[in-house]
């Protein structure tokens, strides 16, 4: 920097950084600030300016006639501003140590054919009139005061979800029971805070939702992988597990799509009875069934006292929401609730109060009966595609229910998967590995490459366009 260029600003940062680092250390004097302002050829005001404010925040002591003095800092280690340079290691949380090597989703990529990405849905799709309506409603709504709401969740919409979680669920519960979480995830978090600890062991299905996973392995627990196959969890493998949870997707498992067949269901709430473990039922996408009658979930099946139900509108409404709701056992509640207020307070009260309007006047099972029949269609179009572009060259699962179906390239050994999901993409078609979702100590490991093919956000033109493109890719 030329001399006379630097300001006030200018010399307060820098004699800061400089105490902060030491270069001057309590006790040390600082230049006069006539000397300072000749040396920095600036007018003597201008470096008194910046003595100042470094006074006034007790950097350095002045006493009238005598040099500025650095004061003695409080803190240990001084961290620069803007500067990566850190003299000790942080010394991280449990937590913190167990999630820093976790990977994160795929990063979304350009694929302007298609991209056949799980868990995102049609802009089209998203009801905005209506849910821009609703919300104005909650705008307007009067109130009091602006304060904080229930921590487990509006009234309001806890006694709407009670009555469709009835209707379309067969689920019986009170409203009381019902918790109101930001998005199923926060669910999930809560379950891992509140029912494990380090060393515990929790059930998961495998392959799984890695996010499940990943949360519940955040709180040092380990997992115990359970194989899926057509029926859904081998619950025969589950005497003699000692567990404190077991994670299980009954209605659609993610990602194979089987459905658990009732005595299944029944021996995973025998286990969990026997063992006193909780079964965390996600029950994420069950308002999409296609050829097959809706599951009653595990919930209500035999004693709800160890089941918790995690339901969304991700897969309904949008995923930015970020609107989930559980269905607590009676003495959970108390400590669900509490973790909640600690979480976050709350959810947001508008988005609440939007959501409890479109449950009391039908229009949220008016909504879902109009994109199912939407996705209904973008998935014949999928498989049609897939099935007369590759006949007996794949297999598929799960495609009775779900907004994503698994597709087997028979022909293709599992080594071949980076080099076809990057020809894939350079083609512009985004696919996703089931392999992935395989947890490392897998017994059942795909031998050839596997896809999850999320739909739900394609039209069906992208669809059959995405299909030719992967077909030429495999043929190539
Ligand atoms: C198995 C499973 N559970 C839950 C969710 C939804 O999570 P959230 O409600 O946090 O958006 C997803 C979304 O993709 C999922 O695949």
């Amino acid at each position: 920097m030329k001399r006379g260029q630097i300001g006030s600003k200018g010399i307060y940062e820098q004699l800061k950084i400089q105490i902060l680092d030491k270069t001057y250390s309590p006790g040390d004097r600082l230049p006069s600030s006539r000397a300072l302002a000749d040396e920095l050829g600036v007018s003597r005001t201008t470096v008194t300016v910046a003595y100042e404010q470094l006074m006034a925040e007790g950097f350095i002591s002045a006493r009238p006639g005598a040099r500025a003095q650095v004061m003695p800092l409080a803190l240990p280690v001084a961290i620069r501003k803007g500067s990566d340079r850190r003299k000790q290691a942080v010394s991280f949380s449990d937590f913190a140590k167990s999630i820093v090597e976790m990977a994160e989703p795929p990063a979304k990529m350009k694929c302007p054919v298609a991209d056949f990405r799980y868990g995102a849905l049609a802009v089209t799709d998203f009801p905005v009139n209506p849910w821009k309506k609703a919300l104005g409603m909650a705008l307007g709504s009067r109130r009091e005061t602006l304060s904080y709401d229930d921590p487990q969740g509006n009234l309001r919409l806890r006694t709407a979800l009670q009555a469709y979680l009835w209707r379309s669920k067969a689920i019986q519960c009170s409203a009381e029971q019902i918790l109101i979480v930001s998005g199923s995830q926060q669910g999930l978090d809560l379950c891992s805070r509140i029912l494990l600890t380090p060393e515990d062991r929790f059930v998961i299905e495998n392959p799984c939702y890695v996010m499940a996973m990943n949360t519940f392995a955040a709180s040092g627990a380990k997992p115990v992988s359970i194989d899926v196959d057509a029926e859904g969890m081998q619950t025969s493998a589950l005497p003699g597990v000692k567990a404190r949870l077991a994670y299980v997707t009954p209605s659609h498992q993610f990602p194979l799509g089987s459905v658990m067949g009732v005595a299944r269901r029944m021996e995973l709430l025998q286990w969990a009875s026997v063992n006193n473990a909780f079964v965390v039922e996600d029950d994420y996408d069950s308002e999409y069934r296609y050829d097959i009658k809706p599951v009653p979930s595990l919930y209500g099946l035999r004693d709800e006292s160890q089941v918790i139900y995690l339901g969304t509108v991700s897969k309904t409404l949008a995923p930015f929401l970020r609107i989930g709701y559980m269905v607590i056992p009676k003495d959970l509640i108390a400590v669900f609730r509490k973790a909640k207020m600690l979480a976050d307070r709350h959810s947001s009260l508008l988005e609440q109060e939007a959501f409890a309007e479109f449950l009391e006047s039908g229009q949220y099972e008016r909504h879902i009966r109009r994109i199912r029949r939407k996705n209904s269609q973008r998935r014949d179009v999928l498989v049609e595609t897939l099935q007369r572009r590759f006949s007996d060259r794949i297999e598929i699962q799960g495609d009775n229910a779900g907004l994503h179906i698994v597709v087997w390239l028979k022909d293709l050994p599992e080594k071949m998967e980076p080099y076809f999901l990057e020809s894939a993409q350079k083609s512009g078609v985004g696919v996703y590995s089931v392999k992935r979702l395989y947890t490392s100590k897998s017994v059942q490991k795909p031998r050839c490459v596997g896809l999850v093919m999320g739909y739900s956000a394609l039209t069906e033109k992208q669809i059959v366009a995405g299909v030719d493109v992967l077909y030429k890719v495999v043929s190539s």
